[in-house]
């Protein structure tokens, strides 16, 4: 579905009748405001998944042997993940490891490689990042313990799509779409006007103050590199973060609970996507490898480091760079072994600023590569399409100018 025409229709389905009703006549209301309005109804996000919603978990639960049709990807987009182990010459290849210590002590060679590794792959693990290692492990096995409670405790968070906080099973609202083989849950950090304790769970006892300290650690993290990628790409150390917003930024968390599939071969954690947001910083599950990042034509492994974050560049930073820095396409693959459980933090820009290339970075022989939009008007246009545009830059470049 590629432009708003298409989503109109779409939004006739999936919006309850009272904001179809929604008038934008209050003539008090500030330009920005009725914009919000507009893309509100242009969205087609209603309270109302398409179809019911079946947790993947339960299905896993329930002792299949074979994997139900809706997970069943068409034979082109499955993750024959046994090609790629058996191709010698990428099994050694892998994403760049970076020593932030070391870099923030004045280690040119790491400066160079976080560099490389923002323009090649997109994608590179941290280690020496500041963040402690027994809040990494408490998080990971707290939100665990939150997937592994009865089914009625997790139900009460499940999310709708029209903002997607909460417990969910799907991306996307199109009818009959081939789904992924993930649980998640997703919540806000900042804007603090955004964060709602009433959205995060309750259980286990300590899961609120935990995850609340985690974010604000992660919080810090993203400004550190933010400060690294901005003096790299020629800028000031803080002109990167001023076109985020400055304080205002965007954080929130995505917790990706992947359990065991009964055939892995034919089914995906997550399709591929590149993340819509500025950046991305993944505590991946140290006992179980899942995720995979493009590199040319094919898929790598990424082999998670003990205690190291990966991190990645999403859409909002390819755009500010002008495409020098690459948000990279990526998946999960699953397994019949072991559940997989992961925390993708998302560092945003302020959601209603315009986002274009930053003028050092446009030159006549590199012109601008893509139209200013702001951080809601690209997520809305993502979130109706689901996967098969999710994050992609190519469809952004068809987005009419007058959106
Ligand atoms: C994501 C993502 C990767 C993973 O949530 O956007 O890419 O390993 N997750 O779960
Ligand atoms: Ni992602």
């Amino acid at each position: 579905m590629n432009n708003l025409d298409e989503i109109k229709i779409e939004s006739k389905t999936c919006l309850n009748d009272q904001e179809q009703e929604v008038k934008i006549d209050n003539m008090h209301m500030s330009d920005q405001d009725k914009n919000k309005i507009e893309i509100k109804n242009k969205s087609g996000l209603g309270e109302k998944w398409p179809e019911p919603i079946v947790r993947v978990q339960s299905l896993a639960e329930s002792n299949l042997t074979s994997l139900p049709d809706r997970y069943i990807k068409p034979p082109s987009q499955r993750p024959q993940t046994t090609i790629i182990d058996h191709q010698p010459e990428v099994a050694d290849i892998n994403i760049p490891i970076i020593d932030l210590d070391s870099l923030f002590s004045g280690n040119e060679d790491d400066k160079k490689r976080i560099s490389e590794a923002c323009r090649e792959w997109g994608f590179f693990q941290v280690i020496n990042h500041g963040v402690k290692p027994e809040l990494m492990d408490a998080a990971r096995e707290t939100w665990k313990s939150f997937f592994n409670l009865p089914v009625e405790a997790k139900e009460v968070y499940s999310n709708s799509p029209r903002t997607y906080e909460g417990y969910g099973s799907r991306l996307g609202v199109e009818k009959g779409a081939i789904l992924d083989w993930n649980d998640y849950y997703y919540l806000h950090f900042l804007p603090l006007a955004l964060k709602d304790f009433n959205k995060w769970p309750s259980l286990p006892s300590n899961i609120r103050e935990m995850n609340d300290e985690y974010g604000k650690e992660l919080v810090k993290l993203g400004g550190r590199l933010m400060t690294i990628l901005s003096s790299n790409l020629g800028l000031r150390a803080e002109q990167l973060q001023e076109a985020f917003g400055g304080e205002d930024v965007g954080a929130c968390l995505r917790v990706n609970y992947y359990p065991k599939c009964p055939q892995p071969e034919l089914a995906l954690g997550l399709s591929p996507h590149s993340d819509p947001g500025g950046m991305t910083i993944l505590l991946p599950d140290d006992q179980v490898v899942g995720l995979q990042v493009r590199h040319g034509d094919t898929w790598i492994t990424v082999n998670p480091l003990r205690h190291a974050f990966i991190v990645n560049i999403g859409d909002q930073i390819q755009i500010l760079s002008n495409s020098k820095y690459k948000s990279v396409e990526h998946r999960v693959i699953v397994n019949s072994e072991k559940e997989r459980v992961s925390l993708a933090f998302f560092y945003n820009p302020k959601s209603d600023i315009p986002i274009q290339p930053m003028q050092q970075l446009v030159t006549s022989t590199m012109p601008p590569l893509y139209p200013p939009m702001t951080f809601d008007q690209y997520r809305l246009f993502i979130r109706t399409q689901g996967y098969r545009s999710y994050g992609s830059l190519k469809n952004y470049l068809e987005i009419p100018k007058d959106w």
